[in-house]
């Protein structure tokens, strides 16, 4: 293909009709026929975004029913060059396997005492907000509304879950400011939604009571919608996070979370709007002491009766693990709890527990896990076919509106590089992908960011940068893990540094419910049924089985399922002292090796990006090399069983 002739054409172009001749057809053609009914998930009242692609010959027609759509065929056709016209003649449908893919930014508008501005944030500050108010120059949101058109995201919510007074405003005085970012946001089909508090009726409207079911509370819920649509056309709903870490919710009043989403699922129906409910519901002031109230439960036991009460436009968010984010946990069993709801999965694209973006550490491999576990075994549906609202029971599906689709937290900030670390933007790409598409291969998909990213003077990745990224980030995950907590044991994180860097016996004697209960003869929770907090229970068969069993409970897991000795054997054939040992000193070495591949690179890559990259290297070995000496330090001192190979311990 010498050059290439694009044009866009209405329905009447397509095909080579009126606007483009037969003996002038472009190469590509994008052509929006809003009365397509062939292409599924691509019907105009649906957020889908599907398109259909045919190659004829070497030309290339993109049809589809909505200006977004249309937008996510031709960055499909970006993302595959010259490839796309290059195939043999094909007629393919292109369909998002989820409806709703969303990102949630934890921004605040003012610059929170301790969180900063964005909580959880480490590329810089936010990128809507700016000295305590919404910024006047919203071009750069524009460009991210376009780098999130080119991966498949079409929903943001702006603020952060924790509403602080500042930012309830955004639901009242400052919708104008409000509607500025939703119009940065459109050009490129992403729709805005807003976390609001539900204390709002209170603290917004004056009212004596945030109460569900009182009718001046409805009635004010009612209202805030009604000026957020006139405000905002297309806005797409309120993500809520209530009854969770101090957040106000409906257990003030007696009520329970069906209660309270459907309060709000009410005011925001007529406009066809969207609830996203966060199922992260704990009791975050336990006493340590308390070996009985296991944290992990929680999220089950609050939401699970609560299965079939949800109106059809809640959908209920559920983190992908019953703890919070960590770098290994189990799937969480709300996910298979509630046949008759629309869920979601939340992820955190912002690297809080596994890395902080200051470590390399590609998530892609992490989340296609979660997404393709089978809470039902092998051949049930995965947590991928629940979201998607093809759940176990075909016969009863979900709400007619389909499954809850995904959401995550955003990595971006104002940074230089958008994400702090050049090498997280891959996340960000992954996320969306997966989001489109929760099969594909996660190494394919950094292959396509590395390519896309790293294109030499010919357009293509030279092999030698291919190569080297894919040994840099390909197994970045599981490095990150090895010199961290081990065997699912969980945090150990600094409670100090906001969760960045080892400190084992930080929320040991904490209120947070995050213990690792280590002794002087061994380590982990137990959450059998047999012995434990029943947790295992939660799960459908066979995982309840599986990981009730110390004969079948997958290693990676252990800790997170049982306390066992020091000396307990691993299906690895190790045990589990000397795997804590063997993994941290590795780790340390394999980010010196990821080090090398990355300065083999020299001159190959951008020079900003190089420092920038480099500079993050190196914090990441001195942060590995303090987790495996605190690590192993710690567990010869409970343990006094020494490192089987001799290696230095303190
Ligand atoms: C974690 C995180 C908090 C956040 C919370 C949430 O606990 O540390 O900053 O508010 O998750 O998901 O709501």
């Amino acid at each position: 293909m010498a050059t290439l002739r694009a044009e866009l054409g209405g329905a009447a172009s397509a095909h080579g009709g009126a606007v483009v001749g037969p003996d002038d057809s472009p190469d590509l053609l994008l052509a929006l026929e809003p009365s397509a009914r062939d292409i599924p998930g691509a019907g105009p009242d649906s957020s889908a975004g599907g398109f259909r692609l045919v190659r004829d010959d070497g030309r290339v027609t993109v049809t589809a029913s909505s200006a977004t759509a249309l937008l996510h065929g031709w960055f499909h056709v970006v993302r595959l060059g010259a490839a796309a016209f290059d195939g043999p003649d094909a007629d393919e449908r292109h369909t998002p396997a989820l409806g709703l893919r969303m990102l949630d930014h934890w921004d605040n508008v003012d610059v929170h005492p301790y969180m900063g501005q964005v909580e959880r944030g480490y590329a810089g500050g936010s990128i809507f907000y700016a000295d305590g108010r919404v910024r006047e120059d919203l071009s750069r949101v524009t460009t991210y509304a376009r780098l999130l058109a080119a991966v498949g995201i079409d929903r943001v919510a702006i603020n952060n879950v924790n509403v602080h007074a500042r930012e309830a405003r955004l639901l009242t005085e400052d919708l104008p400011e409000v509607a500025r970012i939703a119009a940065a946001l459109r050009p490129y089909g992403v729709r805005t939604h807003l976390a609001v508090s539900f204390a709002a009726p209170m603290t917004l409207g004056g009212l004596p009571t945030s109460d569900p079911l009182d009718d001046g509370v409805r009635a004010w819920w009612r209202e805030a919608a009604d000026r957020v649509w006139a405000a905002v056309p297309d806005f797409g709903g309120f993500l809520v996070k209530a009854d969770s870490e101090g957040q106000p919710g409906p257990f003030a009043y007696g009520r329970d979370h069906a209660d309270g989403a459907n309060l709000l699922a009410e005011a925001v129906a007529p406009h066809g709007g969207v609830v996203h409910w966060r199922a992260f519901v704990y009791n975050h002031t336990q006493d340590w002491r308390d070996r009985a109230t296991d944290r992990a439960r929680a999220a089950y036991d609050h939401f699970a009766p609560l299965d079939g009460r949800f109106a059809d436009n809640v959908v209920v968010q559920v983190k992908h693990g019953p703890l919070d984010f960590q770098t290994r946990e189990a799937v969480s069993p709300v996910l298979s709890a509630m046949p008759r709801t629309r869920i979601a999965l939340e992820l955190q694209v912002t690297q809080e527990y596994t890395g902080q973006q200051q470590h390399v550490c590609y998530l892609g491999p992490w989340w296609s896990e979660n997404l393709s576990f089978r809470p039902w075994g092998h051949d049930g549906a995965s947590v991928a076919d629940v979201v998607a609202g093809h759940g176990p029971d075909a016969a009863r599906p979900v709400a007619a509106s389909g499954g809850g689709g995904i959401a995550a937290v955003s990595n971006v900030g104002d940074d230089a590089f958008w994400t702090g670390h050049p090498l997280a933007q891959a996340n960000l790409y992954a996320y969306g992908r997966l989001a489109w598409d929760p099969t594909l291969d996660p190494t394919a998909v950094l292959d396509e960011w590395i390519s896309l990213t790293f294109p030499g003077a010919d357009g293509a990745v030279a092999p030698r940068v291919h190569d080297t990224l894919h040994a840099v980030m390909d197994d970045s995950w599981r490095t990150y893990e090895s010199y961290t907590a081990p065997l699912g044991v969980g945090f150990m994180v600094s409670p100090l540094r906001a969760h960045y860097g080892p400190d084992v016996d930080g929320y040991e004697y904490s209120k947070w419910g995050t213990y690792h209960f280590a002794d002087r003869d061994g380590i982990g929770v137990d959450r059998t049924r047999a012995t434990g907090t029943g947790f295992t229970g939660q799960y459908p068969a066979p995982w309840r089985d599986v990981y009730e069993d110390l004969a079948t409970c997958p290693d990676e897991l252990l800790l997170f399922f049982h306390h066992v000795p020091y000396a307990h054997v691993l299906h690895s054939g190790t045990t589990v002292i000397q795997h804590v040992y063997d993994t941290h000193f590795a780790g340390v070495e394999r980010v010196r090796d990821t080090i090398a591949a990355w300065e083999s690179l020299s001159g190959s890559i951008p020079a900003d990006v190089d420092a920038r990259v480099r500079e993050r290297l190196a914090e990441q070995l001195r942060s590995a090399v303090e987790w495996r000496d605190q690590l192993t330090t710690y567990f010869f001192r409970k343990s006094g069983v020494p490192d089987a190979r001799g290696r230095t311990i303190y």
